[in-house]
């Protein structure tokens, strides 16, 4: 046995240094200390010795194991080392090289372009971004909005109802995330929030899944020239033309009073659909004051607070703005429609540098 130990102390460490790759170090791994490896082998003869030479002998051979396990970590760390190195040297990127022409290929879809460009609007004007679940419960999506279950406006809303139970919904509006952000947060409040919807719907400004965007601001003094004020800074900065006229119409929403329609002024001229004051009319959204029973359920005390909600769809703006006829369309998947409406990725909307695409340049 003795002569075995210094056989592979003699020859061993230098078989493991001349491995040159890490499968190969792994071979000679299994070889000595694997299951069925020299060293092992010897380990097991160990009882067949006399309890004074299994002594001796165990301990030397102990002490091989460990030099020989000490050995393979350290190759095993410089080839890793080497490897890493090798290929940190062939996959260098030269990150000063222009964009690979074939990005272009690719197509931002007008929903995502249109929520960008009314995110980065509203960030100007100071709201955050807040966000809510696909799959609302009863209480945020109507309870809470002061829909209970016998009002008549549940009915305004077709709404998919979860596994046959009332309780889960796919939401129908981003109105829930108002109360989502009201029970969280304390005033004051100025966030959008853009996401799914969904209802039992399909025509040509219909779809069973559409976007909206809601709007929430809740502070001590916040009233309907704030929103007023807001909505037309907005639509200017969205539509790029300062010629915008909007018009309030009486509403009714269960989660506002006073309740309103906003409609845009518009033109369709040679079937050219344009944003212009002094023509005709094209309805926007829905806005108004917020109820005080929405604040009263989310904890505020409408004495001292009160502020200004809105909602509309992302789908809708996008419609209007790029003059697309068909929201089928958006959701087809069909490339060519991708092609002709999409937008190129790397267009990023800024407010300085333009929100959209000018003369067919960006698309
Ligand atoms: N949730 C409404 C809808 O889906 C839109 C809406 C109207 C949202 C008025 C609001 C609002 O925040 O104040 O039809």
């Amino acid at each position: 046995m003795e002569q075995k130990i210094i056989e592979i102390r003699k020859t061993l460490p230098e078989i493991i240094q001349q491995a040159d790759t890490l499968i190969n170090l792994d071979e000679i791994r299994i070889k000595t200390l694997g299951k069925n490896g020299s060293i092992t082998a010897l380990m097991k003869e160990l009882g067949k010795l006399s309890p004074e030479e299994r002594k001796n002998a165990g301990q030397t051979l102990n002490v091989l194991k460990n030099e020989i396990s000490t050995l393979l970590d350290n190759r095993k760390n410089e080839l890793e080392q080497k490897e890493m190195n090798e290929r940190l040297a062939s996959q260098t990127v030269d990150i000063t090289l222009p964009v690979r022409p074939n990005t272009h290929s690719g197509r931002i879809h007008p929903v995502s372009q249109v929520t960008e460009e009314m995110l980065t609007i509203f960030a100007q004007m100071g709201f955050d971004v807040a966000e809510g679940p696909d799959i609302e419960d009863d209480f945020h999506n109507f309870e809470a909005l002061n829909i209970p279950a016998s009002h008549p406006a549940r009915q305004m809303q077709a709404t998919f109802f979860m596994d046959n139970t009332t309780d889960k919904v796919l939401r129908t509006q981003t109105s829930g995330v108002q109360i989502r952000t009201m029970e969280t947060k304390k005033p004051p409040i100025k966030i959008v929030a853009p996401g799914r919807t969904y209802r039992r719907d399909y025509d040509m400004t219909h779809t069973p899944m559409f976007h909206q965007i809601e709007g929430l601001v809740i502070d001590t003094e916040t009233n309907l020239a704030h929103l007023k004020s807001t909505l037309v800074e907005f639509m200017k900065l969205f539509f790029e033309t300062d010629d915008v006229a909007l018009r309030f119409r009486p509403s009714y929403f269960p989660f506002t009073e006073p309740s309103y329609e906003a409609d845009v002024g518009c033109s369709r001229e040679n079937g050219e659909f344009k944003i212009k004051s002094g023509a005709g009319w094209c309805e926007l959204l829905g806005c108004g004051m917020v109820h005080p029973n929405v604040l009263r359920t989310c904890g505020l005390d409408p004495n001292i607070y009160q502020g200004f909600a809105f909602g509309c769809g992302i789908d809708r703006f996008a419609m209007l703005k790029y003059g697309i006829p068909d929201l089928r369309s958006f959701f087809d998947a069909d490339m060519r429609w991708i092609k002709h409406y999409g937008f190129l990725p790397l267009d990023i909307p800024t407010i300085t540098n333009g929100l959209s695409c000018n003369g067919g340049l960006k698309r």
